[in-house]
């Protein structure tokens, strides 16, 4: 009897400590500590705001959100969509707010915390200055992302823009779990000086994308649905916007646009993406920011002058810019800081496209090509680095800030 109780009592402790790592387990794989919850927008930012966040679970009770515009004592609640993320064992929670008011505060609380945050839709008419921060090849090494999520958030900007190479995660299952942490990187560290959650609006990389055949691109690039989301699936659940295809356009008051392209990704640059980029330029002529981004450098300052994918886009779209009066373009991928002389032609001119980039977020940087032996770089260095955009009537502002907060380069344009 003695020895059944010992043993019993063996087992219960094994079951303990085997319960206790698990939960240590499952709470270090899943988060540390850190709510996987951030903004972002696929619809009209003066007016809307979508929450994501990642549960911990694989069976998720509808999502909802309670909200109330600052200083207005009638809360609201809106229903939103879980869906599993893949390779996880999680569920994204996606809830739209529409309906808000623009330039207002907002505070609110998901069905599954019950922690108060805080966030603004952007103002409708470009009265007072407005800031966003722009980058890319956001986070292969967290420390680094984590120290440019904080800059970017203490930089106070309306929202962030990351033109592709998000999580590193190659669509490959063994790799999923780092976008909760690159969810939760967002949460703990972009955060502006008053607490207030900052939206992040994304294009598409190479590494939101499953590895295929490289040598048979872009013409084997899928022609349908549902193998463009097989191949992208995690960063599909992730972000509504782009969506399918991953190329689309921001709209905010009627003083910018932001354009988000598909270099080569899932879509080709030539055909259908450029027929439809011809048509979103046209129907947004005049207006003062028409701003691209997109992934592959048209004029890159690391990788190959003579990637296809470079040329396609010199060929396709570049003159689509030109001919719509665009000046400035975001480009992303080398890892590297990037400002390019104006551009026109295919030759540097006073009244041509600036490309600013070339995605050094949070990646290790990479050498340049070198800047006088280049007839297009004007600067550029291996240096982690944001582009913070200043818009204001009449004019727009790019200051480009090191990881360490010193400003690499600042330039002014006029515009319409
Ligand atoms: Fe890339």
């Amino acid at each position: 009897m003695k020895t059944r109780l010992l043993l019993l009592a063996f087992i219960l402790v094994l079951a303990t400590a085997a319960c206790i790592g698990w939960f240590i387990w499952f709470r270090g794989s899943m988060t540390d500590g850190t709510l996987p919850l951030y903004l972002t927008w696929h619809d009209d930012p003066t007016t809307t705001m979508t929450v994501c966040w990642l549960s911990g679970t694989p069976d998720s009770p509808q999502p909802h959100v309670f909200y109330h515009a600052k200083g207005d004592d009638t809360w609201h609640r809106a229903v939103g969509k879980a869906r599993p993320f893949p390779h996880t064992g999680q569920t994204i929670n996606h809830v739209d707010l529409t309906g808000l008011q623009p330039g207002t505060r907002y505070e609110f609380l998901t069905s599954e915390t019950g922690e108060f945050f805080t966030f603004e839709t952007l103002p409708a008419t470009l009265d007072a200055p407005l800031r966003f921060v722009e980058g890319g090849d956001a986070a292969d090494d967290f420390e680094i992302t984590d120290r440019m999520n904080a800059l970017a958030g203490k930089r106070d900007p309306a929202f962030v823009v990351l033109g592709g190479d998000l999580a590193y995660c190659n669509g490959e299952p063994g790799r999923a779990n780092r976008w909760t942490t690159f969810f939760q990187s967002m949460h703990r560290h972009l955060r502006a000086p008053d607490g207030r959650l900052i939206p992040v609006i994304v294009a598409i990389g190479n590494h939101e994308v499953r590895l295929r055949d490289k040598a048979r691109w872009p013409e084997n690039l899928p022609a349908d649905a549902k193998t463009r989301n097989d191949l992208s699936a995690a960063f599909h659940a992730a972000f509504p916007f782009p969506g399918d295809p991953a190329f689309g356009v921001i709209d905010v008051g009627d003083y910018l646009s932001l354009v988000f392209l598909d270099s080569n990704h899932l879509t080709p640059v030539a055909g259908a993406q450029t027929e439809w980029l011809a048509r979103t330029l046209e129907e947004r002529r005049g207006r003062p920011n028409v701003l691209p981004v997109y992934h592959v450098p048209a004029y890159p300052s690391k990788n190959d002058y003579d990637h296809y994918t470079s040329k396609d886009i010199r060929k396709n779209w570049v003159p689509l810019f030109e001919e719509a009066g665009l000046r400035l373009a975001f480009e992303h991928h080398g890892h590297t800081f990037k400002i390019t002389h104006p551009i026109r032609d295919g030759k540097v001119d006073p009244d041509g496209i600036v490309y600013v980039g070339d995605g050094a977020w949070g990646v290790k940087p990479r050498e340049v090509h070198p800047v006088d032996q280049t007839w297009y770089l004007s600067k550029a260095g291996n240096i982690q680095h944001l582009h913070e955009v200043t818009l204001e009537p009449g004019r727009r502002t790019v200051e480009s800030i090191s990881i360490d907060g010193e400003t690499l380069n600042t330039f002014s344009q006029t515009v319409p």
